[in-house]
Protein backbone atom coordinates (compact mmCIF):
# COMPACT_ATOMS: atom_id res chain seq x y z
CA UNK A 1 0.00 0.00 0.00
CA UNK A 2 2.64 2.32 0.57
CA UNK A 3 4.72 1.61 -2.58
CA UNK A 4 0.90 2.30 -5.11
CA UNK A 5 0.83 6.16 -4.15
CA UNK A 6 4.65 6.42 -4.77
CA UNK A 7 4.76 4.62 -7.87
CA UNK A 8 1.22 5.97 -9.80
CA UNK A 9 2.88 9.71 -9.22
CA UNK A 10 6.16 10.77 -11.08
CA UNK A 11 6.42 13.57 -8.41
CA UNK A 12 7.27 13.77 -4.81
CA UNK A 13 6.55 16.80 -3.20
CA UNK A 14 8.56 19.14 -1.09
CA UNK A 15 8.23 20.51 1.98
CA UNK A 16 9.37 23.54 2.45
CA UNK A 17 10.05 25.05 5.15
CA UNK A 18 9.69 29.14 4.65
CA UNK A 19 6.61 30.37 3.29
CA UNK A 20 4.47 29.45 -0.41
CA UNK A 21 7.19 28.23 -3.14
CA UNK A 22 6.14 25.06 -3.79
CA UNK A 23 8.69 22.23 -5.03
CA UNK A 24 7.84 19.09 -7.10
CA UNK A 25 10.13 16.51 -8.00
CA UNK A 26 9.91 15.09 -11.34
CA UNK A 27 12.27 12.44 -12.05
CA UNK A 28 10.74 9.34 -12.82
CA UNK A 29 12.85 6.60 -11.04
CA UNK A 30 13.23 3.34 -13.46
CA UNK A 31 13.98 -0.28 -11.84
CA UNK A 32 17.55 0.52 -10.19
CA UNK A 33 19.64 -2.45 -10.81
CA UNK A 34 21.88 -3.70 -8.05
CA UNK A 35 25.78 -2.54 -8.76
CA UNK A 36 27.74 -4.52 -11.08
CA UNK A 37 30.51 -5.66 -7.33
CA UNK A 38 27.43 -5.58 -5.04
CA UNK A 39 29.74 -4.74 -2.00
CA UNK A 40 30.67 -1.31 -3.62
CA UNK A 41 27.73 1.21 -4.46
CA UNK A 42 27.31 2.04 -7.79
CA UNK A 43 28.83 5.74 -7.63
CA UNK A 44 26.61 6.21 -10.80
CA UNK A 45 23.72 5.44 -8.90
CA UNK A 46 22.97 8.29 -6.48
CA UNK A 47 19.87 9.46 -7.66
CA UNK A 48 16.60 9.24 -5.53
CA UNK A 49 14.95 6.02 -6.04
CA UNK A 50 12.08 4.05 -4.96
CA UNK A 51 12.24 -0.02 -4.55
CA UNK A 52 10.17 -1.79 -7.16
CA UNK A 53 9.73 -5.06 -7.78
CA UNK A 54 11.85 -6.49 -9.65
CA UNK A 55 10.39 -7.70 -13.36
CA UNK A 56 11.83 -11.02 -12.88
CA UNK A 57 11.71 -12.18 -9.66
CA UNK A 58 13.88 -15.32 -8.87
CA UNK A 59 12.34 -18.27 -8.78
CA UNK A 60 12.07 -20.67 -5.67
CA UNK A 61 14.22 -23.64 -4.99
CA UNK A 62 14.50 -26.60 -2.95
CA UNK A 63 17.30 -24.85 -0.99
CA UNK A 64 15.79 -21.77 -1.23
CA UNK A 65 13.17 -22.69 0.87
CA UNK A 66 15.54 -24.20 3.81
CA UNK A 67 17.37 -20.80 2.89
CA UNK A 68 13.56 -19.15 3.68
CA UNK A 69 12.93 -21.44 6.72
CA UNK A 70 16.25 -20.19 8.35
CA UNK A 71 15.05 -16.94 7.48
CA UNK A 72 11.46 -16.94 9.20
CA UNK A 73 10.15 -17.04 5.61
CA UNK A 74 11.00 -13.60 5.11
CA UNK A 75 12.13 -13.20 1.40
CA UNK A 76 13.12 -10.15 -1.05
CA UNK A 77 11.82 -8.11 -3.66
CA UNK A 78 13.57 -10.77 -6.45
CA UNK A 79 12.04 -13.74 -4.46
CA UNK A 80 15.33 -14.86 -2.46
CA UNK A 81 15.69 -15.83 1.55
CA UNK A 82 16.77 -12.83 3.89
CA UNK A 83 19.18 -14.14 6.49
CA UNK A 84 18.46 -13.02 9.66
CA UNK A 85 20.82 -9.55 10.30
CA UNK A 86 21.79 -8.12 13.78
CA UNK A 87 20.91 -4.21 13.19
CA UNK A 88 22.46 -1.33 15.21
CA UNK A 89 19.51 1.24 15.41
CA UNK A 90 21.17 4.64 16.62
CA UNK A 91 18.03 6.71 17.97
CA UNK A 92 15.99 3.44 18.39
CA UNK A 93 14.27 5.64 21.44
CA UNK A 94 12.87 8.31 19.15
CA UNK A 95 10.01 8.45 17.00
CA UNK A 96 10.86 6.82 13.97
CA UNK A 97 13.29 4.59 15.62
CA UNK A 98 10.43 3.55 18.26
CA UNK A 99 8.27 2.21 15.23
CA UNK A 100 11.18 0.43 13.71
CA UNK A 101 12.19 -1.69 16.53
CA UNK A 102 8.36 -2.44 16.96
CA UNK A 103 7.89 -3.85 13.10
CA UNK A 104 11.62 -5.35 12.99
CA UNK A 105 10.61 -7.07 16.26
CA UNK A 106 6.87 -8.01 15.19
CA UNK A 107 7.56 -9.13 11.69
CA UNK A 108 11.32 -10.04 10.98
CA UNK A 109 13.80 -12.77 12.31
CA UNK A 110 15.99 -9.79 12.74
CA UNK A 111 17.85 -9.04 15.87
CA UNK A 112 18.28 -4.96 16.95
CA UNK A 113 20.91 -3.16 19.10
CA UNK A 114 18.46 -0.37 20.23
CA UNK A 115 21.34 2.97 21.32
CA UNK A 116 19.34 6.35 22.38
CA UNK A 117 20.10 8.09 25.35
CA UNK A 118 15.97 7.70 26.06
CA UNK A 119 14.13 4.86 26.14
CA UNK A 120 10.77 5.85 26.94
CA UNK A 121 9.37 5.64 23.69
CA UNK A 122 10.29 1.85 23.12
CA UNK A 123 10.23 0.91 27.07
CA UNK A 124 7.51 -2.02 26.33
CA UNK A 125 10.51 -3.52 24.23
CA UNK A 126 13.39 -3.19 26.57
CA UNK A 127 12.56 -2.58 29.82
CA UNK A 128 12.93 -5.23 30.00
CA UNK A 129 11.87 -7.11 26.53
CA UNK A 130 8.85 -9.12 26.82
CA UNK A 131 9.71 -13.02 27.18
CA UNK A 132 8.83 -13.43 23.17
CA UNK A 133 11.70 -10.75 23.00
CA UNK A 134 14.76 -12.10 24.80
CA UNK A 135 17.75 -12.18 22.73
CA UNK A 136 16.22 -10.31 20.40
CA UNK A 137 16.63 -6.41 21.28
CA UNK A 138 18.77 -4.90 23.75
CA UNK A 139 18.85 -0.87 25.00
CA UNK A 140 21.78 0.76 24.88
CA UNK A 141 21.92 3.85 26.83
CA UNK A 142 24.41 6.02 25.06
CA UNK A 143 24.99 9.31 23.48
CA UNK A 144 27.34 8.77 20.47
CA UNK A 145 29.18 12.31 20.77
CA UNK A 146 31.11 10.52 23.38
CA UNK A 147 30.79 6.78 24.23
CA UNK A 148 33.24 4.60 23.15
CA UNK A 149 31.28 1.44 23.14
CA UNK A 150 30.14 3.17 19.76
CA UNK A 151 32.68 1.16 17.09
CA UNK A 152 31.77 -2.10 19.07
CA UNK A 153 28.52 -2.04 19.02
CA UNK A 154 28.96 -1.06 14.92
CA UNK A 155 31.18 -3.93 14.97
CA UNK A 156 28.60 -6.34 16.37
CA UNK A 157 26.10 -5.84 13.60
CA UNK A 158 25.53 -6.26 9.84
CA UNK A 159 24.37 -2.64 9.26
CA UNK A 160 23.71 0.55 11.15
CA UNK A 161 21.07 2.60 11.08
CA UNK A 162 21.17 6.01 12.07
CA UNK A 163 18.38 8.18 12.94
CA UNK A 164 20.05 10.19 15.91
CA UNK A 165 19.45 14.20 15.64
CA UNK A 166 18.48 17.51 16.52
CA UNK A 167 15.18 17.59 14.20
CA UNK A 168 12.64 19.62 15.75
CA UNK A 169 12.50 23.40 13.85
CA UNK A 170 11.48 25.31 16.70
CA UNK A 171 15.31 24.23 17.56
CA UNK A 172 17.30 25.13 14.36
CA UNK A 173 17.17 29.17 14.88
CA UNK A 174 17.09 29.04 18.97
CA UNK A 175 20.32 26.14 18.99
CA UNK A 176 21.86 26.35 15.92
CA UNK A 177 25.08 24.80 17.60
CA UNK A 178 23.54 21.94 18.83
CA UNK A 179 21.34 21.58 15.35
CA UNK A 180 25.23 21.50 13.23
CA UNK A 181 26.94 19.30 15.63
CA UNK A 182 23.84 16.42 16.01
CA UNK A 183 23.29 16.59 12.47
CA UNK A 184 26.67 16.58 11.21
CA UNK A 185 30.03 16.05 13.61
CA UNK A 186 27.92 13.48 15.66
CA UNK A 187 27.22 11.72 13.04
CA UNK A 188 30.84 11.39 11.80
CA UNK A 189 31.92 8.29 13.93
CA UNK A 190 28.80 6.66 12.76
CA UNK A 191 29.75 6.85 8.97
CA UNK A 192 33.50 6.11 9.60
CA UNK A 193 33.50 2.90 12.01
CA UNK A 194 30.85 1.99 9.39
CA UNK A 195 33.13 2.50 6.32
CA UNK A 196 36.14 1.50 8.30
CA UNK A 197 34.71 -2.07 9.30
CA UNK A 198 32.69 -2.38 5.88
CA UNK A 199 29.51 -2.22 7.76
CA UNK A 200 26.22 -1.41 5.64
CA UNK A 201 24.65 2.29 7.01
CA UNK A 202 21.32 3.48 6.23
CA UNK A 203 21.67 6.80 7.04
CA UNK A 204 18.41 9.47 7.85
CA UNK A 205 18.31 12.69 6.13
CA UNK A 206 15.68 14.91 5.49
CA UNK A 207 13.55 16.29 2.71
CA UNK A 208 14.69 20.26 3.80
CA UNK A 209 17.53 19.15 1.68
CA UNK A 210 16.64 19.98 -1.55
CA UNK A 211 16.58 23.90 -0.33
CA UNK A 212 14.59 26.82 -2.27
CA UNK A 213 13.55 26.84 -5.68
CA UNK A 214 14.39 29.70 -7.98
CA UNK A 215 10.69 30.77 -8.29
CA UNK A 216 10.92 31.68 -4.25
CA UNK A 217 13.34 34.52 -5.35
CA UNK A 218 10.51 36.10 -7.74
CA UNK A 219 7.98 38.46 -5.75
CA UNK A 220 5.12 36.60 -4.21
CA UNK A 221 2.45 37.75 -7.10
CA UNK A 222 5.24 37.26 -10.22
CA UNK A 223 3.37 35.64 -12.68
CA UNK A 224 6.67 33.09 -13.59
CA UNK A 225 6.21 31.15 -9.82
CA UNK A 226 3.57 29.05 -11.46
CA UNK A 227 6.02 28.14 -14.77
CA UNK A 228 7.40 24.64 -13.70
CA UNK A 229 11.22 25.58 -14.69
CA UNK A 230 10.81 27.87 -11.26
CA UNK A 231 9.18 25.61 -8.76
CA UNK A 232 10.05 21.96 -10.33
CA UNK A 233 13.01 20.62 -9.25
CA UNK A 234 15.32 18.09 -11.66
CA UNK A 235 17.04 16.24 -8.45
CA UNK A 236 20.32 16.05 -10.94
CA UNK A 237 20.55 19.18 -12.57
CA UNK A 238 18.79 22.00 -10.30
CA UNK A 239 20.96 23.96 -7.87
CA UNK A 240 20.86 23.96 -4.45
CA UNK A 241 19.83 27.19 -2.86
CA UNK A 242 19.77 27.49 0.93
CA UNK A 243 19.23 31.06 2.85
CA UNK A 244 22.03 32.99 3.67
CA UNK A 245 24.13 32.44 7.13
CA UNK A 246 22.59 35.26 9.09
CA UNK A 247 18.93 32.81 8.50
CA UNK A 248 20.10 30.22 11.43
CA UNK A 249 17.27 27.99 10.01
CA UNK A 250 18.80 26.54 7.50
CA UNK A 251 21.51 25.20 9.70
CA UNK A 252 19.73 21.88 9.59
CA UNK A 253 19.20 21.29 6.25
CA UNK A 254 22.98 22.69 5.63
CA UNK A 255 24.28 19.97 7.98
CA UNK A 256 22.20 17.45 6.57
CA UNK A 257 23.48 18.15 3.37
CA UNK A 258 26.83 18.18 4.32
CA UNK A 259 26.77 14.36 5.94
CA UNK A 260 25.10 13.24 2.65
CA UNK A 261 27.57 14.53 1.03
CA UNK A 262 29.94 12.93 2.92
CA UNK A 263 28.46 9.32 3.36
CA UNK A 264 28.22 9.32 -0.65
CA UNK A 265 31.95 10.11 -0.80
CA UNK A 266 32.88 7.45 1.70
CA UNK A 267 30.56 5.23 -1.23
CA UNK A 268 32.51 6.70 -3.68
CA UNK A 269 35.63 6.55 -2.40
CA UNK A 270 36.23 3.87 0.31
CA UNK A 271 33.04 1.56 -0.80
CA UNK A 272 31.12 2.19 1.83
CA UNK A 273 27.72 0.74 1.56
CA UNK A 274 25.19 3.13 1.97
CA UNK A 275 21.57 4.16 1.31
CA UNK A 276 20.21 7.74 2.59
CA UNK A 277 16.54 8.19 3.34
CA UNK A 278 14.64 11.83 3.25
CA UNK A 279 11.26 11.23 5.25
CA UNK A 280 9.00 13.73 3.77
CA UNK A 281 6.78 14.40 7.30
CA UNK A 282 6.18 10.90 8.88
CA UNK A 283 3.38 11.47 11.07
CA UNK A 284 1.69 9.16 13.56
CA UNK A 285 1.64 8.22 17.20
CA UNK A 286 4.62 9.17 19.25
CA UNK A 287 5.73 12.03 17.02
CA UNK A 288 7.30 14.77 19.18
CA UNK A 289 5.36 16.17 22.37
CA UNK A 290 2.41 18.32 23.71
CA UNK A 291 4.31 21.00 25.74
CA UNK A 292 3.53 20.77 29.63
CA UNK A 293 2.36 17.19 29.64
CA UNK A 294 4.80 14.84 28.08
CA UNK A 295 7.68 17.56 26.50
CA UNK A 296 8.94 20.71 28.16
CA UNK A 297 6.07 23.21 28.57
CA UNK A 298 8.44 25.88 26.92
CA UNK A 299 9.11 23.25 24.14
CA UNK A 300 7.55 24.33 20.46
CA UNK A 301 6.77 20.83 18.75
CA UNK A 302 6.57 20.52 14.61
CA UNK A 303 3.26 21.83 13.20
CA UNK A 304 0.70 18.75 13.85
CA UNK A 305 1.89 18.40 17.67
CA UNK A 306 1.52 22.18 17.53
CA UNK A 307 -1.99 22.25 16.44
CA UNK A 308 -2.84 19.79 19.01
CA UNK A 309 -1.69 21.53 21.63
CA UNK A 310 -4.11 24.80 20.78
CA UNK A 311 -6.87 22.94 20.29
CA UNK A 312 -6.70 20.87 23.83
CA UNK A 313 -6.05 23.95 25.03
CA UNK A 314 -8.65 25.61 22.92
CA UNK A 315 -6.35 28.25 21.70
CA UNK A 316 -6.13 30.01 18.41
CA UNK A 317 -3.83 28.36 15.98
CA UNK A 318 -1.08 30.17 14.76
CA UNK A 319 -0.69 30.17 11.44
CA UNK A 320 3.11 31.57 9.95
CA UNK A 321 2.68 33.69 7.01
CA UNK A 322 -1.32 32.82 6.38
CA UNK A 323 -0.31 28.89 6.35
CA UNK A 324 0.83 28.98 2.81
CA UNK A 325 3.35 26.62 2.96
CA UNK A 326 3.01 23.15 1.69
CA UNK A 327 3.29 19.87 3.59
CA UNK A 328 2.97 16.55 2.43
CA UNK A 329 2.23 14.14 5.02
CA UNK A 330 2.79 10.00 5.47
CA UNK A 331 1.50 8.02 8.03
CA UNK A 332 4.65 6.63 10.15
CA UNK A 333 3.57 2.77 9.74
CA UNK A 334 3.56 3.41 5.44
CA UNK A 335 7.06 4.68 5.72
CA UNK A 336 8.38 2.00 7.66
CA UNK A 337 7.65 -0.38 5.56
CA UNK A 338 10.16 1.89 2.90
CA UNK A 339 12.57 1.40 5.13
CA UNK A 340 11.89 -2.08 5.74
CA UNK A 341 12.49 -2.74 2.04
CA UNK A 342 15.28 -1.00 1.88
CA UNK A 343 16.37 -3.19 5.05
CA UNK A 344 15.99 -6.66 3.34
CA UNK A 345 16.85 -5.58 -0.45
CA UNK A 346 20.32 -4.17 -0.30
CA UNK A 347 21.80 -4.74 -3.57
CA UNK A 348 18.77 -2.38 -4.96
CA UNK A 349 18.92 -0.27 -1.76
CA UNK A 350 22.54 0.35 -1.85
CA UNK A 351 24.28 3.73 -3.40
CA UNK A 352 20.63 5.54 -3.35
CA UNK A 353 18.85 7.97 -1.85
CA UNK A 354 15.39 7.22 -1.49
CA UNK A 355 12.49 10.05 -1.13
CA UNK A 356 9.39 8.63 1.33
CA UNK A 357 6.81 10.45 1.06
CA UNK A 358 3.10 10.57 -0.41
CA UNK A 359 2.73 13.42 -3.12
CA UNK A 360 -1.08 12.55 -2.88
CA UNK A 361 -1.10 13.47 0.58
CA UNK A 362 -0.55 17.37 0.31
CA UNK A 363 -1.93 20.46 1.66
CA UNK A 364 -1.26 23.65 2.93
CA UNK A 365 -0.57 24.42 6.55
CA UNK A 366 -4.37 26.36 6.69
CA UNK A 367 -5.96 23.82 5.50
CA UNK A 368 -4.10 21.45 7.80
CA UNK A 369 -5.44 23.73 10.41
CA UNK A 370 -8.93 23.84 9.65
CA UNK A 371 -8.94 19.85 9.13
CA UNK A 372 -7.49 19.39 12.48
CA UNK A 373 -10.10 21.93 13.56
CA UNK A 374 -13.07 20.61 11.99
CA UNK A 375 -11.74 16.97 13.20
CA UNK A 376 -11.76 18.51 16.63
CA UNK A 377 -15.26 19.53 16.45
CA UNK A 378 -17.14 16.56 15.58
CA UNK A 379 -19.38 15.46 18.71
CA UNK A 380 -17.58 12.17 19.35
CA UNK A 381 -14.07 13.68 19.50
CA UNK A 382 -15.42 16.82 21.58
CA UNK A 383 -16.26 14.27 24.51
CA UNK A 384 -12.09 13.23 24.50
CA UNK A 385 -11.04 16.84 24.08
CA UNK A 386 -13.28 17.74 26.88
CA UNK A 387 -11.62 15.29 29.44
CA UNK A 388 -8.51 16.09 28.14
CA UNK A 389 -8.66 19.66 28.41
CA UNK A 390 -10.00 19.90 31.96
CA UNK A 391 -7.11 17.30 32.60
CA UNK A 392 -4.64 19.68 30.53
CA UNK A 393 -6.16 22.71 32.84
CA UNK A 394 -5.65 21.12 36.60
CA UNK A 395 -2.08 20.60 35.46
N1 LIG B 1 9.85 12.61 11.50
C1 LIG B 1 9.98 13.10 10.27
O1 LIG B 1 9.01 13.30 9.54
C2 LIG B 1 11.35 13.44 9.74
C3 LIG B 1 11.45 14.34 8.67
C4 LIG B 1 12.69 14.62 8.14
C5 LIG B 1 13.83 14.00 8.66
N2 LIG B 1 13.72 13.14 9.70
C6 LIG B 1 14.96 12.54 10.21
O2 LIG B 1 14.73 11.23 10.71
C7 LIG B 1 15.51 10.98 11.88
C8 LIG B 1 14.63 10.54 13.04
O3 LIG B 1 13.59 11.48 13.24
P1 LIG B 1 12.52 11.33 14.43
O4 LIG B 1 11.32 12.08 13.99
O5 LIG B 1 12.40 9.93 14.86
O6 LIG B 1 13.26 12.20 15.57
P2 LIG B 1 13.24 11.98 17.15
O7 LIG B 1 13.74 13.24 17.76
O8 LIG B 1 11.92 11.46 17.61
O9 LIG B 1 14.31 10.82 17.38
C9 LIG B 1 15.70 11.04 17.38
C10 LIG B 1 16.27 10.19 18.51
O10 LIG B 1 17.69 10.33 18.48
C11 LIG B 1 18.15 10.38 19.80
N3 LIG B 1 19.43 11.08 19.83
C12 LIG B 1 19.69 12.36 19.44
N4 LIG B 1 20.98 12.65 19.65
C13 LIG B 1 21.54 11.54 20.18
C14 LIG B 1 22.84 11.25 20.61
N5 LIG B 1 23.82 12.16 20.55
N6 LIG B 1 23.11 10.02 21.10
C15 LIG B 1 22.12 9.08 21.18
N7 LIG B 1 20.85 9.32 20.78
C16 LIG B 1 20.57 10.54 20.28
C17 LIG B 1 17.09 11.17 20.56
O11 LIG B 1 17.15 10.91 21.96
C18 LIG B 1 15.81 10.65 19.90
O12 LIG B 1 15.27 9.58 20.63
C19 LIG B 1 16.29 12.28 12.13
O13 LIG B 1 17.58 12.16 11.58
C20 LIG B 1 15.51 13.32 11.39
O14 LIG B 1 16.33 14.40 10.97
C21 LIG B 1 12.51 12.86 10.27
Amino acid sequence: SFLRPLHSSPSVKYRHPTPPPYHRHRRRIDNPQPSPNPTRPDPHAHSPSRIRPSARPRRATAGGERESMASGGRTDLDGAAVAPLTICVIGAGGFIGSHLCEKLMAETPHTVLALDVYCDKIRHLVDPPPPHLAGRIAFHRLNIKNDSRLEGLIKMADLTINLAAICTPADYNTRPLDTIYSNFIDALPVVKYCSENSKRLIHFSTCEVYGKTIGSFLPKDHPLRKEPEFYVLTEDESPCIFGPIVKQRWSYACAKQLIERLVFAEGAENGLEFTIVRPFNWIGPRMDFIPGVDGPSEGVPRVLACFSNNLLRREPLKLVDGGESQRTFVYIKDAIEAVLLMIENPARANGHIFNVGNPDNEVTVRELAEMMTEVCHEPAMATVLCSVTLSLLNL
